[in-house]
């Protein structure tokens, strides 16, 4: 079986490259030529742990082009795993679906099957569908199916090659077979269904976390307020099996690319069909106050934040990505910034990305020269190299020990022992 892939983005590249390490010739399109040019090389254009030793293991079996005409012909599925960004007004901008669309449809010659893996809103597969029959030059057959990821950055190998289950959405017996016979290298699950149902089980699922992580981070801040230790009550309400102890870790809120847009994607396309879902507005609203609470903390402990010079240790959304999409230190760094605090900060992968997005800081070069005439030290991104660092030297480079802590990687018990005043998430203050 042979298998294109339009958008060598996180998810595009990712499914080609497992794609191939499970045996198929994978074609991978996209319009940027200078990645294309670059992936021919072995250049990947993310920073992705794993992806770039199974790219080259498996180079015989993929190829890249800017051509979707040219990529698609020996295709017998093809992907779309193009952005699906958000508009202002929050929907999920579908314009380079349907541009991509119009392009197979114009240059298809034989039957395939182009399957929606991008996060796309319910009833995508219906437009693409009617896009596909009015474009379509001569009479060749197709189906439309929905086969979303749900891959995260940073473990986004693992996932692919081991996923918790398959989703397939699909309209017809010969495109279910198909994708019964492209998975069998892989022991998951499958979740065969219709095109609207597996559209929504993704959205459902992203939401459904953020949701988790909010509710924490809500419980975290009844904790603080009453003494409680937000460590201990998501261990204890974790244990419980229908609830489960992923994603209780609280914290200064959800950032990336998925959670924030999925979000807001999935209360429009609700919205639209008719129902207004205001948990999820409140889950938004949870998160942004996570990181206002943050910066209340900072100022809390150093009174007066105009002059003050805070050390910010993580400027990616999580640890293992270089992605500053949608991550809570940019709202956190900019509120500081606005209230006239000055910025140090580091991150082992993100500065090139965060010079984009962030001005106006002092770039360090680790964790200490951050720490170096800091007024405090912020823990935002909860990389390991933070959880062990030299933390007498750090006390020593401070101008104060003080260590506010947006991840909870630290004991307050042992960190206040050595002589710090420390500040965590939904632990006694
Ligand atoms: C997410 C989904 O997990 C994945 O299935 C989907 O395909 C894409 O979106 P990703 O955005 O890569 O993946 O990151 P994830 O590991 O899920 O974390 C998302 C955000 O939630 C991060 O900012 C992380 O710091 C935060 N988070 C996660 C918490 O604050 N607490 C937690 O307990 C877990």
């Amino acid at each position: 079986m042979k298998l294109a892939i339009i958008g060598t983005g996180h998810v595009g590249l990712v499914s080609a490259v497992c794609f191939a390490e499970m045996g198929y010739e994978v074609t991978g399109i996209d319009s940027d030529s200078k990645k294309i040019e670059g992936l021919k090389k072995g250049i990947i254009p993310i920073y992705e742990e794993g992806l770039k030793e199974l790219l080259d293991k498996n180079k015989q079996k993929l190829k890249f082009t800017t051509s979707i005409p040219e990529g698609i012909q020996e295709a017998d599925i093809i992907f779309i795993c193009v952005g699906t960004p958000p508009k202002t007004s929050g929907d999920a901008d579908l314009s380079i679906i349907e541009d991509v669309v119009t392009q197979i449809a114009s240059s298809m010659k034989s039957y395939k099957i182009i399957v929606e893996k991008s996060t796309v809103p319910v009833q995508t597969g219906k437009r693409v569908k009617q896009l596909m029959e009015m474009k379509l030059k001569g009479k060749v057959e197709f189906d439309i199916a929905s086969n979303p990821e749900f891959l995260r950055e940073a473990k986004a190998i693992y996932d692919s090659l081991h996923p918790d289950r398959i989703v397939i959405g699909v309209e017809s017996e010969r495109a279910k077979n198909l994708f019964i016979e492209l998975y069998k290298p892989i022991n998951a699950p499958l979740v065969i269904t219709n095109i609207e149902s597996a559209e929504l089980i993704k959205h459902a699922s992203n939401s459904f976390l953020a949701m988790k992580i909010s509710f924490i981070n809500a419980v975290s801040t009844v904790c603080e307020l009453s003494g409680a230790d937000i460590r201990k009550v998501a261990e204890g309400i974790g244990l419980d099996k229908r609830i489960g102890k992923d994603f209780l870790n609280a914290g200064i809120g959800f950032g990336g690319f998925c959670f924030p847009k999925d979000l807001k994607a999935f209360r429009r396309i609700a919205s639209k069909l008719g129902y207004e879902f205001g948990l999820l507005e409140e889950v938004e609203k949870i998160n942004e106050e996570m990181k206002i609470g943050f910066v209340d903390k900072i100022e809390n402990a150093l009174w007066n934040l105009k002059d003050k010079t805070i050390g910010i240790l993580g400027l990616a959304f999580k640890p293992g990505t270089e992605d500053m999409r949608y991550a809570p230190s940019i709202d956190i760094i900019s509120a500081l910034q606005e209230s006239g605090a000055k910025i140090r900060a580091y991150d082992p992968e993100a500065m090139e990305e965060a010079k984009g997005v962030l001005k106006d800081i002092t770039y360090c070069k680790d964790a200490y020269d951050v720490a170096k005439d800091s007024d405090c030290l912020c823990i935002v991104t909860e990389w390991d190299e933070f959880k062990n660092m030299d933390l007498k030297k750090i006390k020593d480079l401070l101008r104060s020990p003080i260590i506010i802590d947006g991840r909870n990687i630290f004991e307050k018990e042992k960190i206040e022992k050595l002589g710090f005043k420390y500040k965590g998430i939904g632990i006694k203050q």
